[in-house]
This record gives structure tokens, C-alpha cells and sequence, in this order.
């Protein structure tokens, strides 16, 4: 029979054992306390992406020198903080872009709490409200983090998209490439997409409500400081929504837009009714000078509140509830109103053209139409959900044209990509054209636990115009 003899040496190592084991299966007793985030840190930070836009032509766009030389610069302070980076690049219609993702090592693998923003301006200006601001909060929570000393309980996930201007695609490409056994592993998913705006207002996220509790940990924490807030539904309008699309809880915060703020608003918030929330909303005079810092200072603390309170959540034991309620439309900007958010493929196919009537509000997916030699899609991935036993594919399509005869010269393909097989569910063709929407179905129960890309594929031939449009479209499981 093996006995233990207790030298001073083996009790230091029985003991370092034990504490390795509680950081292994428990939390700390208490969380950790919020921190307060330097504002002067961040106003570094978004000091340093100025002179980045203004070293490179004066924006930091996707396909621009100035989005590499932003990425790059922030990987290297991340790298330098001790955290794990990788950069995920992809191609899109303006050129290159990339993902940093960057992991703090340890807290429990199975319960990923990931904070992200996009990196990306617009092509007119530099981005400092929009994005800068979210970036380098994000940034900043992250580096405080690293320094704090603290053990989180779970593990802690931070993202810098690229090409969110251009639709969300760096966030979409990250979870669209992302194993689907690693999308089940995170619990939350927290955005922060403009935070500074110079007329701001407090906008919770609210398309999420289950959100983990973090919508109103959110709430929770703004009503503490004595700051007012309100809900705001933002669909597909930042990259939360690809998070979301797979069923990932969700939160985020926005400090406001284009949108003009209101008296009733001013009066809570002060500033200026009448006036944009960000008047310099994707200008040239989004510079550092379209900041306002109150509204900067609060949010990078509840910013870095959500990060502390959340490093240390307990999840529970069984997995997350990431297979969605029966009935949810698996499909981000299903209606294509946020544009579009969310949709991979033509430019342009998506529209407001008054010139086709969309069948819910104004944008739909306009496909064809050019009696030309063409060739236009729309495309989105989604993953059913394992343990679904019903799944479809719906969507409304009105289709008419110049062409006449029972020859099919103009084509749409509705199809499923899964892997490298493409199926064809259906084709519609000018033969038998109505101008009046009609709904169709199909299921996609073949594809449970896959991720699979939903296309619509129009090809033209060189004359007499087709038009196909598709309006609300969704998948659904039960
Ligand atoms: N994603 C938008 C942009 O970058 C900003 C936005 C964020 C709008 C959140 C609505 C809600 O232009
Ligand atoms: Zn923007
Ligand atoms: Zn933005
Ligand atoms: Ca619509």
C-alpha cells in the first residue's frame, strides 16, 4: 500500500494540485469586480487608427492599405499582451480583407464568450466613430484583461472584423468556416459597433432577448450608473447577426447613427434634437474629432463589465440552447430590408428598385432583368439544426418577361451548396412566368447538422429580359 509521506516539498505540489483543479471545474468564489477602462488608453488607440487612415490616403477600407496596417497593428499589441492570434483572410468584391481572432489562453474550452467589432471604415473616411471606437474599446478590454492577472472561468474569445461595410462578410466568413462543434461551444456573442457617437444616444440590442441574460446584465448596468437607455431592434445591421443566424445568443450596444435624434431623446440624453446621432455617419469627418467622450468613457466601462462579468459566468453544466426555437427564420435580413446584410453574391441583385414591386416592405433580391448575357445570384449559409425533424426552405418569387415561346432561355436555380455537392431544388425559367408573387417550399431535412450555403443562381441569356424576385424568404425547423 502506497503512503503518502508529507516532505514540505509534496505539500507544495499537493497543493499547487488542488488549486489546479479547482481552476479546472470551478469559478473563483467572486467575480472578479469591473474595471475601469482608461479612456486615455482608448483615446490612444483611436489616435494611432487617425494616423493609420491619414498615413493611407485617409480611410481604413476594405482592399485599402489602411485596413491591413489597422490590423496589424492591433494584432501586435494582442501578441505582445500574451494573447493567441490568428488572422483569417478572404476575398471579397473590393479586394482582400481579413479577421483577427484573438483567444486569451485557459478558462473551460467548452463555454467560449467571444467580444468583437469590425476594424473596417468605409472607403470615405477614416472610421473613427465607426468603427474606431467599438475596435478599440474591444481592444482595450482585452489588454486590460491580459493585465489584470485574472483566471477566467470560461474562455475568452476577442474578434476584429474585416469587411462588415461591405455586409457583414468577415464576421459571416468566420462563422460560416467555423466547425460546427465550435460554434456550439460559444455562449455568447457581444458587439460593439460605434460606442462614441458625437450626439449619442444608449441603444441595448435587443433582436436577442434570451441573449444569455446579457442584454440585461446590459440594462442592468446603465440603470446602476443612472444612465438611460433604450432597446433597439438592429437586424441585420452589424455582425452580430452572424452569430445570431446560428442561433448564438447575442447582445451589442450602439450610441446611434444617421438616424435624427429626437426632443423626448435629447431630453434624457442631452445633446441635440434634430440632429444625427452621428451627423459624420460614414463621412470624411468621421475623425477624432466626431467623438464624444462621455458617451466613449461610459461604454468602454460597461464594455469592460459585460467582459468581467461574463469571463466568470457559469454557464451550467448541459450545452447552450444553441438549436433555435421551432419556427425561428435560420435566415439573417430574411426580407432583405437591412439591404444587403447578411446575403453573399451579386452586388446590386438586392435592391429598392420601385421597378419590381418587393412583397413586403421595399428590397427584395432582383435577379435578372438586363435582357443580356448574365449571370446573378444571392446566397446565404445556415446550419440546420441536428436534432431537427422537420426543416424547409421557403421564399415568395415573382417572375415575369419579354421572352415568349415554351423555350426556357432565362433561368433561376434555387439550390443548396453542401460541401462541394450542389443540389437544385428547383428551377424556374420565363416559360410560365406570373407577375404575382407565389410561395414555394422545399425541405432541407437532408442536411440536419450541416451547414449549408441557400442560393439563388439566375442565369440570362443575351436577349429579352427575365426578371425573378424573391422577398421573404426563411428556414425554418422544427
Ligand atoms: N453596422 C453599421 C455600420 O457599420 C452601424 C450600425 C450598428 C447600425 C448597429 C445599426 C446598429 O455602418
Ligand atoms: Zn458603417
Ligand atoms: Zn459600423
Ligand atoms: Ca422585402
Amino acid at each position: 500500500m502506497r503512503t503518502l509521506r508529507t516532505t514540505a516539498l509534496s505539500a507544495v505540489a499537493a497543493a499547487a494540485l488542488v488549486a489546479s483543479a479547482l481552476a479546472g471545474s470551478t469559478s473563483p468564489a467572486v467575480a472578479a469586480p469591473s474595471p475601469d477602462l482608461s479612456l486615455t488608453h482608448v483615446t490612444a488607440h483611436l489616435q494611432q487608427l487617425q494616423s493609420i487612415a491619414t498615413a493611407n490616403g485617409g480611410n481604413r477600407a476594405t482592399g485599402r492599405p489602411g485596413y491591413r496596417a489597422s490590423l496589424d497593428w492591433v494584432k501586435a499589441k494582442l501578441d505582445a499582451a500574451g494573447y493567441t492570434t490568428q488572422v483569417q483572410s478572404f476575398s471579397t468584391s473590393s479586394g482582400t480583407s481579413y479577421n483577427l481572432v484573438a483567444d486569451w489562453p485557459g478558462g473551460d474550452a467548452e463555454h467560449v464568450v467571444m467580444t468583437g467589432a469590425h476594424l473596417d471604415s468605409v472607403a470615405a473616411g477614416p472610421g473613427i466613430n465607426d468603427n474606431g471606437t467599438g475596435s478599440a474599446a474591444v481592444l482595450e478590454a482585452a489588454l486590460a484583461w491580459a493585465a489584470s492577472g485574472n483566471t477566467p472561468r470560461n474562455h475568452l474569445r476577442f474578434a476584429w472584423w474585416g469587411a462588415e461595410e461591405q455586409g457583414l462578410l468577415g464576421s459571416n466568413r468566420y462563422m460560416s468556416t467555423l466547425p460546427t462543434a465550435d460554434k456550439d461551444r460559444i455562449d455568447l456573442y457581444m458587439n460593439y459597433d460605434m460606442v462614441g457617437s458625437p450626439n449619442p444616444g444608449y441603444f441595448v440590442y435587443d433582436d436577442n432577448p434570451a441573449g444569455n441574460g446579457a442584454r440585461d446584465a446590459m440594462t442592468a448596468y446603465y440603470t446602476s450608473k443612472g444612465i438611460p437607455w433604450e432597446y433597439i431592434d438592429v437586424q441585420g445591421r452589424s455582425d452580430h447577426a452572424s452569430f445570431r443566424s446560428y442561433g448564438i445568443p447575442t447582445t451589442g450596444m450602439y450610441s446611434g447613427g444617421e438616424v435624427i435624434k429626437t426632443s423626448a431623446q435629447a431630453q434624457k440624453w442631452g445633446g441635440t434634437a434634430g440632429t444625427a446621432f452621428d451627423p459624420c455617419y460614414h463621412r470624411s469627418c468621421d475623425t477624432m474629432s466626431n467623438i464624444n467622450t462621455t458617451a466613449l468613457d461610459r461604454n468602454i466601462d460597461m464594455i469592460g463589465h459585460m467582459v468581467w462579468l461574463y469571463a466568470d459566468k457559469d454557464f451550467g453544466t448541459t450545452l447552450p440552447p444553441t438549436t433555435p426555437p421551432a419556427g425561428a427564420n435560420l435566415l439573417a435580413n430574411a426580407g432583405f430590408e437591412s439591404g444587403a446584410a447578411s446575403w453573399t453574391g451579386t452586388t446590386g441583385a438586392i435592391t429598392s428598385n420601385t421597378g419590381r414591386p418587393a412583397r413586403t416592405g421595399s428590397w427584395k433580391a432582383w435577379l435578372g432583368g438586363n435582357g443580356a448575357t448574365s449571370t446573378e445570384s444571392v446566397a446565404q449559409s445556415v446550419t440546420i439544426p441536428a436534432a431537427a425533424t422537420a426543416a424547409s426552405l421557403s421564399y415568395w418569387i415573382r417572375t415575369d418577361t419579354a421572352e415568349s415561346g415554351s423555350t426556357a432561355y432565362d433561368t433561376l436555380k434555387v439550390q443548396v451548396v453542401s460541401g462541394t455537392t450542389t443540389t437544385t431544388l428547383k428551377t424556374f425559367s420565363n416559360v410560365g412566368t406570373s407577375a404575382t408573387y407565389a410561395q414555394f417550399s422545399h425541405s432541407l431535412l437532408a442536411y440536419r447538422g450541416k451547414t449549408v450555403t441557400v442560393k439563388f443562381l439566375m442565369t440570362e441569356d443575351s436577349s429579352l429580359q427575365t426578371s425573378f424576385v424573391v422577398d421573404d424568404t426563411s428556414v425554418t425547423s422544427s
